[in-house]
């Protein structure tokens, strides 16, 4: 066999782990080399396990490639932890109810996620951000801060397939734009969407259960309270919690 440069010996040896047996072969270099290098070489073609063992080295040099690009989380978001949230009775089982719907993702079955409710810097976006850093390794992981994507809805065709799609969705900051029926209705397909998909969401928001029908209207509000856990966190501001009061003097 002379095509391609390459010979075939009639001796082969066998691998000793799956039996195939590796042909001798004479590779002719391609062009002609100085005569100390030779005209070619004699290599081993490949059994099962070698072809397996290349190409998990090259499925891991693609992720390598792959995922630390494609980082879900906006930049400040992209180091909050459940090792980093400093657990208090107000906001105990928030933090534990959070990691343990991480922990246990792959057994979710009927697509039920999570509404973190509370007031402002009480600590519920970097909560969902600890369960995306927990889960995007794994999992498909996206995150939307919600008037922003409204933001690029009203001025844009914004590709939805990713986020009815994603094995997770943050919904970040839901309801701080007034329920209009556009608003009302793009957010439906989404939240619709992905219950349809059986993918959990997981939505933030600083509106009470009782007021969340005002702000995304009742169709949105009723699916999201009737499809997911309520987990309500307590306290002071966290952002403000250094700045202390100092009373003005007369
Ligand atoms: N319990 C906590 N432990 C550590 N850091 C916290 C805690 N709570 C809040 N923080 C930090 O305080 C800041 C504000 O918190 P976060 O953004 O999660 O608040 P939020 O509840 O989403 O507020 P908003 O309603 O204004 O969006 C963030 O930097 C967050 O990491
Ligand atoms: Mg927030
Ligand atoms: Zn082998």
């Amino acid at each position: 066999m002379t095509k391609y440069g390459l010979r075939r010996s009639l001796k082969g040896q066998p691998c000793p782990i799956c039996g195939e047996v590796r042909h001798k072969i004479y590779k002719s270099h391609p062009f002609p080399m100085p005569a100390s290098v030779g005209r070619g070489l004699w290599l081993l073609t490949d059994c099962a396990c070698i072809k397996q063992q290349r190409e998990q080295e090259r499925l891991e040099r693609e992720r390598l490639v792959i995922i630390p690009a494609a980082h879900p989380l906006p930049l400040a978001l992209q180091a909050k932890s459940f090792d980093g949230f400093q657990v208090t009775e107000l906001n105990r089982n928030a933090f534990e109810r959070s990691r343990s719907f991480a922990r246990n993702f792959d057994k979710i079955e009927n697509g039920r996620g999570i509404i973190l409710l509370g007031p402002s810097g009480t600590g519920k976006t970097h909560l969902a951000a600890a369960i995306a850093n927990e889960l995007r390794e794994k999992f498909s992981v996206a995150f939307v801060y919600v008037p922003t994507l409204l933001e690029q809805m009203r001025l844009s065709n914004v590709p939805l397939e990713p986020l009815l799609n994603a094995d997770l969705l943050i919904m970040d900051d839901l309801g701080t734009d007034r329920a209009t029926d556009w608003v009302v209705e793009r957010l439906l397909i989404i939240v619709d969407g992905r219950l349809n998909n059986l993918k959990p969401t997981v939505f933030t928001t600083n509106y009470d259960l009782q007021d969340l029908d005002a702000r995304v209207g009742m169709r949105v509000a009723s699916r999201i309270i009737g499809s997911n856990l309520h987990l309500f966190l307590k306290g002071t501001d966290y952002r403000v919690r250094h700045v202390k009061f100092t009373p003005k003097l007369p």
